[in-house]
């Protein structure tokens, strides 16, 4: 074990002095450095693939991870957080102009780099090893378990709403369905990487079905002449009740309303990950997003006015699960139709989040970023066992610690923080490379006003109600510097490493993957 990851080590360093990188230093990123020196890196390595996203696939990509759980689950949260139906489309559209501005900066920037890794590798570029490793240390701990454990309970609320009516479901019943699901999934994905693209292909056909029949209903509920909940939009929901407070123009609570929609929307940065998969990436990776954004804020847009046409604003805010709701009302003997498509979209969506992060965990620390043991793949199954697993029990202590809604605090929060770095990289590259070739080049007032949004959405919560959370989030990012400079820059493995290392290679079957392909 030990000797094969010398060797594994020897290799990247070789690698890094040879390959020079798109932009001369984003060495360790690319193909290489998987241990397979001298072998054709395409046909034998399961992680590297041939360009085959092209722009159907691309905008798929964009669309199968944007659509997940959000759309079935914040739109009561975020009418609660406006106070009227009139802010609370202000802010769905504003979240889908706010993500396609994001992705149009991206496109710039993943056109330029065309190495796969995203803010990995603008950081990189940019800012240089210690930013770049910040990314990769938040992302693989804090990032993608969130977004795992936010979709899994989402999923387990639609689960245990399907066999509950419309009453409310013991919290305790929902953390469980969402841990046996994450255990569901991480099985899937250790089992083999094939079954787990299946699920992901399926899956996504339950979701777009799921929202056809909602548009589908909405629109001939509204043909009927349901529109009144469509009326003087701006008027606070508060008239009915006391619970729910006015339209709201504090642009502090505004922010969180926000993080409740960018939930739905986020993934729009997905293609950026895979650039090096995409055929003509300064093609496509523009018009995939220029495509794929606007269709989501559409299909978003219709969802909201759909539910609207069958129940009230106030129905909708004491919904724990508007899209069962919604298929009470019209469905009649359908009704089971609505829960049963949205736990499979959800699933679905759980399902790319943690093939994504075990792909994530597995190049992170392969180079050199995270614990070796957790670039280990499986000998058999070619699958990043270790990286799963790790990512399932972080998602799992989510589950059990936090709610929906203070999760997607939690992650918007540390995304946002990621997102608008990014916007900077771009700002910063204009000046420091000038004269890089730019297949796209975005107007640059984009990633200017992204950036200030970025500020706005990250400070604006912590002002207008200072969670611990965020406390957390942040000392969470700090605390990886204290682990970059003995364990990343100057390499220290502290000896009880190795035995975890054999000791793990044995009870789990996997290996360093030179090891496994020889
Ligand atoms: N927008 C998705 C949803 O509403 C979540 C996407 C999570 N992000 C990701 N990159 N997988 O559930």
């Amino acid at each position: 074990g030990s000797e094969a990851n010398v060797q594994q080590q020897q290799q990247q360093q070789q690698q890094q002095q040879q390959s020079p990188g798109a932009l001369g230093n984003d060495e360790d990123r690319g193909g290489g450095s998987r241990g397979l020196e001298g072998q054709d890196p395409e046909k034998d390595d399961p992680v590297h693939l041939k360009r085959r996203v092209g722009l159907v696939s691309g905008v798929a990509l964009i669309v199968g991870t944007m659509i997940g759980s959000g759309i079935f689950v914040s739109p009561s949260g975020l009418l609660i957080r406006t106070g009227s139906v009139g802010m609370s489309f202000v802010v769905w559209t504003g979240c889908g102009l706010l993500s396609l501005c994001g992705a149009l900066a991206y496109a710039e920037l993943g056109t330029m780099n065309t190495s796969s890794g995203a803010e990995y590798a603008y950081f990189m570029d940019a800012f240089g090893a210690p930013p770049a490793f910040l990314f990769s240390w938040v992302s693989t701990l804090v990032l993608k378990p969130s977004q795992m454990a936010i979709i899994c309970l989402s999923f387990a609320q639609y689960a245990v709403e399907a066999f509950a009516a419309e009453c409310d479901p013991p919290q305790e019943i929902v953390k469980l369905v969402a841990l046996l699901a994450i255990v569901l999934i991480l099985l899937v994905n250790c089992y083999s990487v094939n079954l787990a693209t299946g699920v992901q292909n399926a899956f996504t056909a339950g979701k777009l079905f799921a929202i056809l029949v909602i548009v589908a209903g909405g629109s001939y509920k509204l043909v009927q002449g349901n529109t009144q909940h469509l009326h003087n939009v701006f008027e606070s929901v508060e008239e009915t009740t006391d619970g729910v407070a006015k339209t709201v123009f504090n642009v502090g609570k505004l922010a969180t309303a926000f993080y409740t929609g960018l939930w739905a929307y986020d993934g729009w940065n997905n293609l950026n990950y895979v650039t090096e998969e995409i055929k003509d990436p300064s093609r496509n990776l523009p018009r995939s997003i220029m495509i794929g954004i606007p269709l989501v804020t559409l299909c978003y847009a219709l969802i909201n006015v759909s539910y609207l046409a069958v129940m009230s604003p106030l129905e909708m805010i004491d919904s724990e699960a508007v899209a069962v709701t919604f298929g009470n009302r019209i469905l009649g003997l359908m009704a089971w139709l609505m829960p049963v498509s949205v736990a499979v979209s959800t699933f679905g969506s759980a399902n790319g989040t943690l093939f994504a992060a075990g792909r994530l965990c597995f190049a992170a620390s392969r180079e050199g970023h995270l614990m070796d043991c957790l670039s280990y793949v499986h000998v058999r199954r070619f699958t990043p066992a270790p990286g799963l697993i790790f990512h399932s029990l972080v998602a799992g202590a989510m589950v059990l610690s936090g709610s929906i809604d203070s999760l997607i605090d939690f992650f918007s929060f540390t995304a946002w923080i990621f997102y608008g770095g990014a916007m900077l990289a771009l700002l910063v590259m204009r000046r420091t490379r000038p004269d890089h070739p730019r297949p796209y080049r975005c107007p640059i007032v984009i990633p200017v006003l992204v950036l200030l949004i970025s500020i706005y959405l990250i400070v604006a919560p912590i002002i207008d109600k200072p969670q611990i959370e965020y406390l957390y989030a942040a000392a969470f990012i700090a605390a990886g510097m204290l682990f970059y400079l003995p364990f990343v820059k100057y390499r220290y493995v502290p000896k009880f490493m190795e035995g975890v290392n054999v000791f793990l290679q044995m009870l789990l079957e996997v290996a360093p993957t030179a090891a496994a392909f020889d």
